[in-house]
């Protein structure tokens, strides 16, 4: 389903008012999440599952993502500032290499670094269509007008979708750049991320490339702190997902009632944030008519986030068809970006 929306934007400067136009297509249907949510709850929550546990795109409904964006700027969460300073000196090399002309977002959210990489692509003179995709549909549809306000002349056409239910969907046409940022595929689990991965690849032309943001292994203190910061923000990102299931299942969670903790777990190498239960309780859900006990100390597991070896990156690449390009990291060698083409 494809629409246009123009909203008016009043400058306030006496000038007519610039219209972004944003076309928008939807792949997930509020009914088609609510479904999807009872299914994942059912088998997560109230089945046999252990730890009991929820996948992170449940995190981001529009107060979620405006959550992580207040985290993107903690002094403890280091990624984003990495992952920026490496667009900043390495944009134009990146954009040249890449020869795009559509410059394809998955996981798009605010879209905030992308604008190096679209200024960058744009000094190439060959930039034509931004495509930001995200699950967050209110927050994704802000992001867009943003964009296409800041760079008349671009489409913008922005898709709602689950990227790994409708990767298939994604746009053809032209040379294209899918830039998949911020180390979100860390967010899936190596069996979620092979999957990913080729279906990605699928879905490329030979020549078009993906652009792919990893945070790196590092010092574990720092990694305690990048998910545990001292203000609070990621306890009220995690608990958030309790008030999702509150609002969308009937449900009775009462958030404070959980901590959060997200510890480096070792043998998989990757940060676990977990909501752990402070006391015994019962839970009810009234949309699928379900109670869950918890255990004092019983944990949900509500995110898992890997941390990566830059050799291990380059070859799920090329497991999935990818030939690394180029790979790029931060003066710290924190986060690294790899580009890979399609052969
Ligand atoms: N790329 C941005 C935002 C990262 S936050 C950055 O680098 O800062 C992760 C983003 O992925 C959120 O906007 C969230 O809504 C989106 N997301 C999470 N799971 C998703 C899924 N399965 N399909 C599509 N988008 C998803
Ligand atoms: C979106 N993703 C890459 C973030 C991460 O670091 O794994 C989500 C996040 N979770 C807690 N803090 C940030």
């Amino acid at each position: 389903m494809s629409e246009t929306t123009a909203r008016m934007d009043d400058t306030g400067s006496g000038e007519s008012p610039r219209v972004p136009q944003v076309t928008v297509e939807v792949h997930v249907q509020p009914g088609d999440a609510r479904r999807a949510l009872h299914t994942e709850v059912l088998a997560g929550l109230c089945g046999e599952a252990t730890p009991k546990e929820l996948s992170p795109k449940w995190l981001y409904d529009e107060r979620g993502s405006q959550l992580f964006d207040e985290i993107t700027r903690l002094p403890e969460y280091y990624p984003t500032r990495r992952e920026r300073e490496i667009l900043q000196s390495y944009a134009d090399d990146i954009a040249r290499a890449s020869g795009a002309d559509t410059l394809l977002e998955l996981g798009s959210g605010s879209s905030e670094k992308t604008r190096l990489l679209l200024d960058a692509l744009g000094h190439t003179g060959r930039l034509r269509r931004f495509i930001p995709f995200d699950v967050s549909e209110a927050f994704l549809r802000q992001a867009a007008e943003a964009v296409a306000l800041e760079y008349p002349g671009l489409a913008v056409h922005a898709v709602v979708g689950d990227f790994e239910r409708h990767l298939g969907k994604l746009p053809g046409g032209g040379r294209r750049l899918v830039a998949f940022l911020g180390g979100t595929i860390g967010n899936l689990k190596p069996a979620q991320r092979a999957r990913f991965l080729s279906e990605v690849s699928a879905g490329l032309a030979p020549g078009d490339g993906l652009l792919l943001g990893t945070d790196l292994l590092k010092d574990r203190k720092r990694l305690f702190d990048a998910y545990n910061d001292s203000a609070g923000v990621t306890a009220a990102f995690n608990r958030n997902v309790l008030h999702i299931l509150n609002r969308e299942l009937g449900a009775d969670f009462v958030p404070e009632a959980f901590q959060h903790l997200a510890p480096f777990d070792e043998e998989n190498g990757w940060v676990e944030m977990r909501l752990v239960s402070s006391r015994p309780q019962e839970v009810h859900l009234a949309a699928l008519e379900r109670r869950i006990h918890f255990a004092e100390g019983e944990v949900l597991r509500t995110e898992v986030s890997c941390k990566f070896r830059p050799e291990q990156v380059e070859a799920e690449l090329s497991a999935a068809g990818l030939h690394l390009r180029e790979r790029w990291t931060d003066a710290a060698g924190d986060f690294a970006l790899s580009l890979a083409l399609k052969r």
